[in-house]
């Protein structure tokens, strides 16, 4: 059982991070577009990460014996100027994502619900490892400017990226 509160919270989370994959799918959708097809599979492999993240919780709300409510949510940015807007944007939807799970902790700890404190540590990590994956490849990407082949580099570098839960 979980205080309506803390639940209704939960759920606005998960679909928070359904909507977040949503985002970086529109990232890709971009990337795909601009012929840079590294880019595009590094942000489709976010947008499973994300998914994988709103199914944790999602999980989590059935094995505490309720229930997941799915709902719909805005449409997510679609414009963006250049590749380092895109991770720009994207950073700053992560920087959004833990002030979330800042406030989720906040209130398992004034419910004193122990199994979601311990739940949401997983996602405090997460999000501090984000974050910095976000933060390097914009100072990279300032780094090398105009730097054609740098960035083409970069572009098949990210080419490489894959899922893996297991490393999640
Ligand atoms: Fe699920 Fe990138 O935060």
């Amino acid at each position: 059982m979980l205080n309506e509160t803390l639940l209704k919270a939960l759920n606005e989370q998960m679909n928070y991070e359904f909507y977040a994959a949503h985002s970086y799918m529109a990232m890709a959708a971009y990337c795909s577009h601009e012929s840079l097809d590294g880019f595009a599979n590094f942000f489709l492999v976010q947008a499973e990460e994300e998914r994988f993240h709103g199914m944790k919780i999602y999980n989590f709300i059935n094995t505490m014996g309720e229930r997941a409510i799915i709902t719909g949510f805005e449409t997510p940015n679609n414009d963006f100027s250049s590749v380092l807007d895109a991770y720009e944007k994207a950073l700053k939807q992560e920087k959004e994502v833990t002030k979330r799970f800042y406030k989720l902790s906040d209130l398992a700890l004034d419910a004193r619900e122990h199994a979601t404190i311990n739940f949401l540590k997983w996602f405090i990590e997460e999000q501090v490892e984000e974050e910095d994956l976000f933060d390097s490849i914009i100072q990279k990407l300032k780094r090398i400017d105009d730097d054609s082949n740098a960035f083409f580099m970069m572009d098949n570098e990210f080419a490489k990226r894959s899922f893996s839960p297991e490393s999640e």
